[in-house]
């Protein structure tokens, strides 16, 4: 859907209190769409929801936990008696945890896997089969679903285990869907997002977690929250350059969103073993020195 046929259409964007989905939100209302803000974090959702508000855009959200599929039904049902119809689903919400994936909680992995991968499955059942249908019964009508994963859902960069198993399984999500759609026909597509580090608030998601979780406080959790830290912070691509190049892959109803290019290094490096049948690679070949900086950390007296 090229921009210009965005005028007048429907958005739904999970995680659209911050970073990427607050993004994605912006290049939506700038493009004339109507907009169905969805945050777990309500005052940041209320933040988005008036700036766009002022602007002119019309705004519906709605504040939930993404990992609650029937707040994502209820959520559809009601984006579909107020507009009609939605055209692009973003399932972009997303947390994440460190550590050493032998001692991650259980609450941590339930947690991750529930905003991340749960998140994204409760807004494909709810919204796909709707798409469908309106696709079915009007033949003007296309529909795109987005669905934030990672380079980690690509390579398992250490000391991130809940995280990467997630975007894995969103990877795995999303090629499933876009071969399932391609047996139904071509007027819905789906894309998925594979950045590298954007400086957001990912690094601070435990911002939005139930206090009372048992949280994985080792020295590895530590270590690997201390990265997180540094690498989002020094980031360079911001996440408005991530939306406008997601629009963009909408637009030419592109699968892959790889805003990175540098990181596909390590990918190929993964693909490559595999084939080989030699273990995997280490994902920060190309950094060596912050694989020094784990170690170190990870082992000082
Ligand atoms: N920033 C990066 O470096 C990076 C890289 C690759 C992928 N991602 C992914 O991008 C997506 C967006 O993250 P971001 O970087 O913009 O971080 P962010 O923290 O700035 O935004 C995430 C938003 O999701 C919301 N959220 C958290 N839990 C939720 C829940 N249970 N239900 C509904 N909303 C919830 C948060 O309140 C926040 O507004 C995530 O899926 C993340 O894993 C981020």
């Amino acid at each position: 859907m090229a921009m210009g046929d965005l005028r007048g259409k429907v958005a739904v964007i999970t995680g659209a209190g911050s970073g990427f989905g607050r993004e994605f939100a912006r290049v939506a209302a700038g493009a004339g769409m109507a907009v169905v803000l969805v945050d777990v974090q309500a005052d940041a959702l209320a933040e988005t929801a008036a700036a766009l508000e002022a602007g002119g855009t019309t705004v519906m959200q709605r504040r939930l936990d993404v990992a609650d599929g029937h707040a994502l039904q209820t959520l559809a049902h009601d984006a579909w008696a107020r507009f009609g119809a939605v055209h692009l689903l973003f399932n972009n919400a997303g947390v994440g945890t460190t550590g050493m994936v032998w001692e991650a909680s259980v609450q941590d992995w339930e947690w991750v896997l529930g905003v991340n991968l749960w998140g994204a499955i409760h807004g494909v059942r709810a919204f796909v089969p709707r798409m469908l249908e309106a696709a079915a019964g009007d033949p003007g009508y296309r529909g795109h679903v987005v669905n934030t994963a990672s380079v980690a859902g690509l390579v398992d960069p250490p000391l991130t285990g809940p995280y990467n198993v997630a975007k894995h399984a969103v990877v795995s999500l999303s090629e499933t869907l876009y071969q399932d759609l391609s047996l139904v026909g071509d007027r819905v597509g789906c894309s998925v997002l594979c950045p590298s580090w954007v400086g957001t608030g990912i690094a601070r998601a435990d911002r939005n977690r139930d206090p009372r979780a048992v949280r994985t406080r080792t020295r590895a959790a530590a270590v690997g929250q201390a990265l997180v830290d540094k690498v989002v912070s020094s980031a360079k691509t911001t996440a408005a350059d991530v939306a406008r190049l997601t629009f963009e892959a909408i637009a030419e109803r592109r699968f892959w969103i790889l805003p990175h290019p540098q990181a596909l290094d390590a990918v190929r490096a993964r693909h490559e073993a595999l084939l080989a049948h030699a273990p995997p690679p280490d994902p920060y070949a190309a950094l060596p020195q912050l694989r020094r900086q784990i170690l170190d950390a990870l082992h000082a007296p």
